[in-house]
């Protein structure tokens, strides 16, 4: 286990990353939150029932909103954890650095806590995506040199795209955010970032609301007195996984933090990883058309 983890305070558990930055271990998500009021209020409310790590991403368009979320919720920068990605279109090194200018203009940061390349092979890259992922990390060596970005990871990246970088890295990513539920584990690339210290995080880790009706899931959790959501995001987390559940209902936002005062045993565990794999729900990062 690593260190600093499950501080057990509600809310605002530790992982530790790899270059010793300490990230809250459940993330709010924002994907398929559109620019606009509702992404305001819902990145307002959100910190305000004791998320302190939010995440988002240029390609979701609504950095703006994420920022003025932030703004208004009055917290100190220094208590937030902040992530946004890097979009596909944007990779290759100078790119790299204006996408990121224009990320932290948007969002009204002037540092970012974690900056992610969001996908491995962008389809305008197809043929030369090795070249252009390097090149691209590189400038995400720089950025974090530059002391404009706490940590730097990956997204929706398997092995051979982590070997890939690693040829040419002279900074270990941090992160690898995938996405993993109890019917798409990902147990292979999870277990490669594992003994790589990677950190994993999970997106979709609801798998988009497909488990909240599985018997064997919901069973579990009425021994705790949880949901089905929280089943879910406790088994993550139980395996070092740290998931970003995302949701614009203020209660089930706050239902889906509220995981720190329950323990599923190893059993229980290993039914859920058990239920059978029925596959991801959203694009294989190898074969993606944007
Ligand atoms: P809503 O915003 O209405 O809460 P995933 O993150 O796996 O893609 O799943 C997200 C979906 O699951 C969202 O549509 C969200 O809808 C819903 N959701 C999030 N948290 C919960 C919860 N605790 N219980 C039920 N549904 C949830």
């Amino acid at each position: 286990k690593q260190k600093g983890m499950y501080l057990h305070e509600k809310y605002k558990g530790l992982f530790v990353l790899n270059n010793g930055v300490k990230i809250p271990c459940v993330g709010y998500g924002t994907w398929r939150t559109p620019d606009g009021i509702d992404t305001v209020q819902a990145v307002r409310e959100a910190i305000g029932c004791g998320y302190r790590h939010i995440d988002t991403a240029q390609l979701y368009g609504n950095e703006e909103s994420v920022g003025k979320g932030i703004k208004e919720s009055g917290l100190n920068r220094s208590e937030l954890f902040v992530t946004t990605k890097l979009k596909n279109t944007d990779q290759g090194y100078d790119s790299t650095l204006r996408a990121f200018e224009g990320s932290m203009k948007r969002l009204g940061l002037d540092y970012l806590d974690l900056y992610l390349i969001h996908w491995p092979v962008p389809a305008v890259f197809k043929d030369d995506w090795k070249q252009v992922s390097r090149d691209t990390w590189r400038a995400f060596e720089r950025l974090y040199g530059e002391g404009l970005v706490r940590s730097i990871g990956l997204s929706n990246f398997l092995p051979h795209h982590i070997d890939n970088i690693e040829v040419s890295a002279h900074i270990k990513p941090s992160v690898d955010q995938l996405e993993i539920h109890p019917f798409f584990t990902q147990k292979e690339t999870a277990a490669y970032c594992r003994r790589k210290g990677i950190q994993v995080q999970a997106w979709s880790p609801l798998g988009h609301g497909t488990i909240l009706d599985n018997p064997v899931i919901k069973e579990i959790g009425l021994r705790y007195h949880k949901t089905a959501a929280q089943t879910a995001l406790r088994w993550e987390l139980q395996q070092d996984i740290l998931p970003i559940p995302k949701s614009l209902n203020p209660e089930r936002m706050a239902q889906n933090a509220d995981i720190f005062d329950f323990n599923l045993t190893q059993e229980e565990c290993l039914r859920i990883t058990g239920l059978g794999e029925t596959g991801r729900t959203g694009p294989d990062p190898d074969n993606i058309d944007f």
